[in-house]
């Protein structure tokens, strides 16, 4: 398997124009991925072949189900090195974040205990703690970044010595793209004794992790950012932590006896997957990863870092182009032009089959820091090469000229 444009064959989405017979040029890698015929086949194969409700019955596509769906959970735990009763499939990154700030701050967030977060957070790992904090009416605090997007050490170390339940913080941001020192900061909060929860959205799209290496109690992932489908994505836990955690959702499947009145919980993952699953998005994620895999080791990290430092360099070449990262992004470019809104740019670039993005990324505070409300991404992946980012700054400049 070849990375760039060897590859979009398999990508069958990647094989449509835009707009009056464009090629698609899809820079939208960091909201979701495309996908590969693998997953694709995945799915539709798991509907026309097994589809059944899972752990629910004895007949055969029920078994044949649950068998499918419990080996993408394995793949999984194997994928980030841990155990498959650490898994826990939600629909993504934001559920998974929302169900730890929910049932783990529930319990034990109380009057006065300060989380901390970083200022480059995506919401979905703002906003639960922010509704958490003020269930609890504890103190949300926002950690700066230093001169290398990175958390400010220094920072953190003051704020942990206040005392802290909870850091939270990315492992890679949607808008600078910056690759967070995630075994350091978890190291800092444990010897602190706070809560360490990583948001590997991004991350987990670009590389293989390690949850042992990076010695946290959480992570939450993504799969549709990692080629899997929609809807499906992970949240990995210590077993101490799971096993402490009490339920979120009340249902099926996650109780060990129901009584009138009570029940007791089923053991760690059935505890957290009340109800019916993604099965078929489970199926479709373990085919993703197995893609993964293999482009991995094709080099796709290093790809990917390749066609960001194309396009950081082309778009610092610019005049009047402000990138929002100062220290080295990976995975994403972001970045705001003078006197065009970024809206009117991804418009216009759209014409030409550039699919970039245009806002604020769910990530206002950070924007707002910046001094700016909006600005545009441009985000690569596997399948994105260096004719991509050439059309890319093309149709930005005629954007650009356009709009004068
Ligand atoms: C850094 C980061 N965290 C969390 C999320 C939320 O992911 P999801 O919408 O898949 O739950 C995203 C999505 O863009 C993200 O980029």
């Amino acid at each position: 398997m070849a990375l760039g444009v060897s590859l979009r064959d398999r990508f069958p989405v990647l094989s449509r124009t835009v707009g009056d017979g464009k090629r698609l040029v899809y820079l939208d890698n960091a909201a979701t991925t495309q996908k590969p015929v693998e997953v694709i086949h995945a799915v539709s194969g798991f509907y026309q072949e097994s589809n059944a409700n899972v752990h629910r019955g004895l007949h055969t596509l029920s078994e044949e189900a649950t068998t499918l769906y419990e080996g993408a959970r394995k793949s999984l735990g194997f994928w980030v090195g841990v155990d498959e009763t650490e898994v826990i499939f939600v629909r993504g990154a934001t559920e998974g974040i929302n169900l730890v700030a929910q049932a783990w701050g529930g319990e034990n967030l109380g009057r006065g205990d300060r989380v901390l977060v970083t200022v480059g957070e995506h919401h979905s790992n703002l906003v639960p703690w922010q509704m958490a904090c003020k269930r609890a009416g504890a103190d949300l605090i926002l950690l700066p970044l230093g001169e290398d997007d990175l958390i400010d050490k220094e920072a953190l170390a003051r704020e942990l010595e206040r005392g802290a339940k909870v850091v939270a913080f990315t492992a890679q941001g949607n808008v600078l793209g910056a690759p967070e020192d995630v075994s350091g900061v978890c190291q800092m909060a444990r010897t602190a004794g706070a809560l360490s929860v990583v948001d590997a959205a991004q991350a987990a799209a670009h590389r293989r992790i390690d949850r042992d290496e990076w010695g946290c109690d959480v992570l939450a992932l993504s799969g549709h950012k990692m080629m899997g489908p929609m809807g499906i994505g992970a949240l990995v836990g210590t077993k101490t932590f799971l096993e402490g955690t009490p339920p979120w959702m009340g249902g099926g499947e996650m109780i060990l006896d129901v009584r009138d009145r009570d029940a007791d919980w089923a053991p760690i993952p059935a505890k957290f997957e009340a109800g019916t699953m993604n099965v078929a998005g489970a199926v479709g994620f373990h085919a993703a990863l197995d893609v993964m895999r293999a482009l991995l080791d094709e080099g796709m990290e290093d790809h990917i870092s390749g066609m960001t430092r194309l396009a950081v360099d082309g778009l610092k070449a610019r005049d009047g182009v402000h990138l929002l990262a100062k220290g080295e992004p990976h995975g994403v470019v972001s970045f705001w032009v003078e006197a065009a809104h970024p809206h009117d740019l991804s418009h216009l670039m759209d014409q030409e089959g550039v699919a970039v993005r245009a806002g604020h990324h769910c990530a206002k505070p950070l924007h707002r820091r910046l001094g700016i409300q909006s600005s545009l991404r441009a985000s690569f992946y596997g399948y994105n090469d260096e004719d991509d980012v050439e059309v890319f700054l093309g149709a930005l400049d005629r954007a650009r000229a356009y709009l004068l």
